[in-house]
């Protein structure tokens, strides 16, 4: 399965998603790619692969310099490789425009590899130009993050959604929707209010993700979460929605109990703040 992180909104956490998905498939049996397709090059940084001493990356692959498994970094994480982005993705991206069948550079380019992989996850930038389109057109399942710091977030999944219908024209079948909370308060009104924003669309969250600083602080030790901090609930949360994409019948059983140990977390962090642990 190929799943692309994808809302124009910037900031809602489509690379910690990214990071932690396949973080938390790689933990699995499968092999994992992550494809890092965001000029910003946060995916890569986060994972402390450093830019300058790359010979390969996919500036090289779309320009046609390179095949795809010339770029793999293998095991970024367990049972994860990665291609990486360069900042020169933004000079590729404007050369494609003027290209025919510009919007499957990343497909065609990705095709010889994909079957080594059992899980693909691309991360893309915070627009809807020609590299976010090239990553749509090869998804499976599109996943929208929504934050829940940001009202704004929801029109991102309302312009993505539109995207995703203009698409269709270029590709045989539709690819999946799927929406999941981010930085989720559960007790804040504004959470609540993004929750239902969100089923209002009919697209109700996979999963909601908790706020914690750990994450800004995992990115800054260049270590997934989901791996510095397996029991972690924001951990908890990234293994549900891989759980949820890996095997979608299978969580719906499991998702009561994951939300059993939710909450059992939570009361033992209320109890440690209070002092009785
Ligand atoms: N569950 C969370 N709890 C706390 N902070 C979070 C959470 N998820 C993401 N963040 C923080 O929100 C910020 C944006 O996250 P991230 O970089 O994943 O978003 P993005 O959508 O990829 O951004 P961009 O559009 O710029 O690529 C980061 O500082 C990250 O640490
Ligand atoms: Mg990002």
């Amino acid at each position: 399965m190929l799943f692309v992180l994808a809302s124009q909104k910037g900031g809602v956490g489509k690379t910690t998603t990214a990071i932690n998905l396949a973080a938390c498939l790689g933990r699995g049996d499968g092999r994992v790619l992550a494809v890092d397709c965001d000029p910003q090059s946060t995916m890569i940084r986060q994972l402390g692969i450093e830019g300058r001493w790359l010979a390969v990356t996919l500036v090289d692959v779309l320009a046609g310099r390179a095949a795809a498994g010339d770029a793999v970094v293998a095991d970024v994480a367990p049972g994860v490789d990665v291609i990486p982005a360069a900042r020169e993705l933004s000079g590729v991206e404007m050369a494609l425009v003027a290209e025919l069948g510009r919007e499957r550079f990343l497909s065609d380019a990705l095709e010889p590899i994909t079957a080594d992989y059992d899980q693909v996850v691309i991360d893309t930038p915070p627009n809807l130009g020609l590299l976010t389109v090239n990553a749509l057109i090869c998804a499976d399942v599109v996943l929208a993050p929504v934050s829940c710091e940001d009202e704004a977030s929801v029109q991102g999944l309302v312009e993505l959604r539109a995207t995703l219908a203009k698409l269709s024209r270029l590709r045989d079948t539709e690819p999946g929707l799927a929406t999941l909370l981010t930085r989720w308060a559960p007790g804040r009104v504004l959470s609540a209010v993004i929750d239902a924003a969100v089923a209002d669309l009919g697209l109700p969250p996979l999963v909601r993700v908790p706020t914690r600083a750990a994450v800004g602080q995992a990115g800054a030790q260049h270590i997934p979460l989901a791996l510095s901090a397996p029991d972690g609930c924001v951990t908890l949360a990234y293994e549900q929605l891989a759980a949820e994409l890996a095997d979608p019948v299978q969580l719906r059983a499991e998702r009561a109990l994951s939300w059993d140990r939710f909450a059992g977390e939570l009361v033992h962090a209320g109890a440690r703040l209070r002092g009785e642990l």
